[in-house]
């Protein structure tokens, strides 16, 4: 097991369906983690059904520079530094590109791009040695999907942005992305619903007939098994890995 005993970790999204996975996974390897998200009933749900005393609530939008900034020193002035951030909030709308609007391209690139960087500036001071943030991207960076061209393009920028700060902060933190599959969550079904009330797939078995055999190893991802790539990802086996993206789509993608 991956011990991270003293190690401060902050994952924010940390209440979503990757997030609470991976806060659970760095509690059970001992870390202390930071869980930062925006959504307040789903904070409260988690509270009241996880205890632990190595586990930390904070709400906040991360798109506002001044939210970021008063959770960095209320960090500082708490915990002794910072280990590993995990750039995990993201939020992704569907639509053809024809239809998008202004106001779901803007939500898409603050949340997913200005959320990340800003997190990850105001983190700089604060890096203990041997550190690591790791970006969370998608499979739709890579591959082409419809419905999502703002998703897809703020999730290449997120492997656009784990490169070049890899550069700057080497070698005292490295910075890696993770671009998870199809995870087999409740997002799926909202997505198959969409697609099927729009007129755009015929039924249901169609639509995952077709993204189950796009999937070598035969399943959806789960988060579970993001989260357990997260940690392993964080971990001293990859300390001399930066500015890489791995692939944890059942096979999905292969680059
Ligand atoms: N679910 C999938 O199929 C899938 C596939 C590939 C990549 N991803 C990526 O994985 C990450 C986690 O996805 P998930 O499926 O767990 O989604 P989710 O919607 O369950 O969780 C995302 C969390 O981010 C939080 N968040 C959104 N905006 C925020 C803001 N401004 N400030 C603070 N918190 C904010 C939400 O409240 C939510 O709890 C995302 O970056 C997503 O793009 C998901």
């Amino acid at each position: 097991m991956n011990n991270f005993e003293s190690k401060v970790v902050i994952v924010t999204g940390g209440v979503g369906g990757i997030g609470k996975a991976t806060c659970e996974a760095f509690i059970n390897s001992k870390a202390t983690v930071l869980c930062v998200d925006n959504h307040k009933e789903r904070i409260e749900k988690f509270k009241s059904s996880y205890t632990s005393s190595n586990l930390f609530f904070f709400d906040l939008d991360i798109t506002k520079e001044k939210n970021v900034t008063e959770f960095y020193q209320n960090v500082k002035s708490k915990f002794n530094g910072v280990d590993h951030l995990i750039n995990n909030a993201g939020v992704a709308t569907l639509n053809l590109c024809k239809d998008l609007s202004v106001e779901e391209w803007d939500l898409v690139m603050s949340v997913n791009l200005r959320g990340m960087f800003l997190m990850t500036k105001h983190a700089i001071p604060l890096f203990n040695d041997n550190a690591s943030i790791l970006n969370i991207s998608s499979q739709a960076a890579r591959r082409a999907q419809r419905f999502t061209a703002h998703y897809n393009a703020s999730k290449m920028g997120v492997i656009g942005f784990t490169r070049a700060v890899a550069l700057e902060l080497a070698p005292k933190v490295r910075v890696n992305a993770i671009s998870p599959g199809t995870i087999g969550t409740e997002i799926i079904d909202n997505e198959i619903n969409w697609r099927i009330s729009r007129g755009y797939e015929k039924t249901r078995e169609e639509v995952e007939y077709d993204w189950l055999h796009r999937i070598p190893m035969g399943r959806y991802q789960m988060p579970e098994d993001i989260a357990k790539a997260i940690v392993g990802f964080c971990s001293d086996t990859f300390s001399e890995t930066t500015g890489e993206t791995l692939n944890v789509s059942g096979g999905a993608v292969m680059e």
